[in-house]
């Protein structure tokens, strides 16, 4: 039983395998069709999504499957105090696989521990969001075609941004990278980041405030809004919400391919003047999840197959 609850639970040949079955997809897409006839997919989302739950569904339904499942936890049994755990037992009886979100750090985790199908982190709390990473490096292998020698710049919530913590594990991983950390301090990646993944890999990195001399070094920047339902306190919300927001002139500075990628939903931290510049690929990224969950979920099953990813 092959879980997914952080980016890099697969290696990097796996990886690979994902990504380049992925980009056959986009190619062929006719070709997967019924790649999943009979299989079910369900979504057990305990937080608000559009993107990760209706691209997880998009992507089942584009392979010849079927979906099922809540989209908040007021919506399910949750809500009369069932646990996760008591949750995904019933679930494993009625679906194939499935993808789980929840608003606390480690509840997929714990799901995988009593699931008899394969679990699918969809994002859990502050802490990972192992599929939108997929969906980044799909966007990244696509329109800039290598994941070595680059200075990837991080703007915005990095203390909260889950998308962030997940991407910096898996970029990690290549070689010649080093990240720009652009944040107040007040929302600066966690300790754990730079104790566990960016110091024993002697990968380099720094910490800025501003977002204005980051970018001439740049070729991906990485925008994340702030992410107001993790924070204790309205008042700091509010004072740090707009601390960054990308506009054409900041634009102007940056080289030209530079990348700008957000997980998105965007608030105020992208104006919308900028969406019209190539650089912009958010929408395209949007749209790259669907093919990486379709290569995902058909990885994930044949391997419960008995057939490895690779
Ligand atoms: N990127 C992302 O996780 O978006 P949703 O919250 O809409 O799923």
């Amino acid at each position: 039983m092959r879980h997914i609850i952080s980016p890099t639970d697969l290696t990097l040949t796996e990886l690979d395998e994902l990504l380049n079955l992925a980009e056959d997809i986009i190619k062929s897409p006719k070709k997967y069709s019924d790649a999943c006839h009979r299989k079910k997919l369900a979504t057990l989302f305990y937080e608000p999504s559009t993107r990760t739950r209706l691209s997880f569904e998009a992507a089942m339904l584009n392979l010849g499957g079927s979906i099922l499942g809540f989209s908040s936890g007021d919506a399910s049994s949750a809500s009369k105090g069932e646990s996760v755990a008591d949750t995904i037992r019933v679930i494993s009886s009625y679906a194939d696989i499935c993808a789980i979100r929840h608003p606390k750090e480690g509840a997929p985790y714990v799901a995988s521990l009593h699931s008899s199908i394969p679990v699918i982190n969809a994002g859990d709390g502050g802490h990972n969001h192992p599929t939108q990473t997929f969906t980044d490096l799909l966007t990244i292998k696509n329109l800039k075609g290598r994941f070595d020698n680059l200075t990837v710049g991080f703007c915005g919530d990095l203390k909260f941004g889950r998308t962030v913590h997940s991407l910096i594990g898996a970029l990690s991983r290549y070689n010649n990278i080093k990240f720009v950390l652009i944040s107040p301090e007040e929302l600066q990646v966690p300790s754990y980041i730079k104790d566990q993944v960016l110091d024993p890999q002697n990968i380099p990195y720094e910490e800025v405030k501003s977002l204005e001399s980051a970018m001439p070094d740049l070729d991906i920047l990485y925008m994340t809004r702030v992410q107001k339902e993790r924070f204790f306190n309205e008042e700091d919300y509010i004072r740090l919400k707009d601390t960054y927001i990308l506009n054409s002139r900041k634009m102007s500075l940056a080289k030209e391919d530079m990348l700008v990628l957000h997980p998105l939903p965007r608030v105020n931290e992208i104006a919308v003047e900028v969406d019209d510049d190539p650089r912009a690929v958010y929408f395209k990224q949007a749209q790259f999840g669907v093919y990486v969950r379709m290569a995902l979920i058909i990885l994930l099953l044949r391997e419960g197959e008995g057939r490895p990813i690779c």
